[in-house]
């Protein structure tokens, strides 16, 4: 859902919470698709009128530009003309033919669903690697929505947390595997305080719109269940993906009966953990043709009118790695200025190390 919409939402919830009844404005949203049958089965569980609309509308913030709008026609239909008009200003502009036209095909559900479970953004200059993609979704659908371990590995700097961020980039994969959303951890190089900090965010982040707010585990074993109990029950079928994780102790804390995509340079850190496993290699480096192919994307040229300046610059290379690609990018840029020779020191020195 769009930013404007949702924030339209949040500022009128009380309002929306205090005045609507739900089960009117929810025929009306299930018959033009804004809402679905299990969604009105748990807003009908609510016990009071004020729970029911409350959970209407935290359902709503969930889904798209599509389910605003069908919530203001639903408003407006039942009368609710003054609680429309408040969500009139966000009623966001959406195209006329399918709903899931967007920029690079990546829809507003997508693009919802991953800034709220923090998954990075494409890198600005971007070179798409279908076949690992591919890869790697393949094993998510493999999950299908048991717990289980999908692991791609490979050298420092190949791509592959950026693989994995781009591989939940995907409407199909979010709404059939994880309808309950993705969540990513930075876990890094740890030790047990550094871990039982990034469990105690973790945690907090799931539980955010509890109403009340619960004290913060003191210690893994603790926060390991909490872990359990937040994602059985508040984030059913939902996604957790630990990038970078360099330890398999790590792992046994969120060795949880959970849906798990990890991104390690040491295939065996799942080793010992328990579940379905899948393994996504990455190769560490790029034939000559690809890299010719990416420097010409990062210099905005067709591969055809390289220079020379950038034949040397990959064939001086052994391996080329993801990480110096922007780097070389700006070596192309600078190839003919007086600081020539520092160009080339700079490019032995990275194809050294
Ligand atoms: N598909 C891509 N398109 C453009 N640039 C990329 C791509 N993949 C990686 N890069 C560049 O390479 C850098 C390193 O990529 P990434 O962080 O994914 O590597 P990594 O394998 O996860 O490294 P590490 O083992 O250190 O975690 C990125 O910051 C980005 O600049
Ligand atoms: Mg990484």
């Amino acid at each position: 859902m769009d930013a404007k919409a949702r924030n339209c939402l949040l500022q009128y919830r009380e309002a929306l919470e205090r005045d609507i009844r739900t089960s009117y404005i929810m025929d009306h949203m299930i018959s033009d698709g804004g809402l679905t049958v299990l969604e009105e089965e748990k807003v009908k569980i609510e016990p009071t009128q004020q729970q029911r609309a409350a959970m209407l509308i935290k359902i709503i913030l969930k889904k798209d530009n599509y389910s605003y709008i069908s919530f203001y026609n639903a408003l407006l239909h039942e009368g609710y003309r003054e609680l429309a008009a408040l969500l009139h200003g966000g009623v966001p502009v959406v195209s006329s033919s399918t709903g899931k036209d967007s920029a690079g095909g990546i829809t507003s559900y997508v693009r919802t669903v991953l800034c709220e479970g923090g998954v990075p953004q494409r890198p600005v200059v971007f070179v798409t690697r279908k076949k690992l993609v591919n890869a790697i979704q393949q094993k998510l659908f493999k999950l299908n929505g048991d717990p289980g371990w999908v692991t791609v590995y490979g050298m420092a700097g190949c791509g592959k947390s950026v693989l994995a961020a781009e591989a939940v980039r995907d409407h199909t994969l979010l709404e059939d595997c994880f309808p309950g959303g993705v969540h990513w951890v930075s876990v890094g190089k740890q030790d047990k305080s550094g871990l039982l900090m990034k469990l105690q965010n973790l945690c907090t982040r799931l539980s955010q719109d509890d109403s009340f707010s619960q004290r913060l585990p003191l210690n893994i074993e603790e926060a390991k269940d909490r872990l359990r109990i937040l994602m059985l029950r508040k984030h059913p079928r939902s996604l957790l993906i630990l990038d970078d994780v360099w330890d398999p102790w790590v792992l046994k804390a969120f060795d949880n009966q959970c849906q798990i995509l990890l991104t390690t340079r040491d295939k065996s850190v799942t080793d010992s953990v328990m579940g379905s496993k899948y393994v996504v290699p990455v190769e560490s480096g790029l034939g000559k043709e690809k890299g010719l192919e990416i420097l010409s994307l990062f210099v905005n040229m067709k591969k055809a009118d390289l220079p020379e300046e950038a034949h040397s610059i990959i064939r001086e290379c052994k391996v080329v790695e993801c990480r110096h690609w922007g780097i070389f990018a700006d070596l192309l840029h600078k190839w003919n200025q007086p600081e020539e020779n520092t160009c080339v020191l700079r490019l032995q020195n990275i194809c050294d190390c």
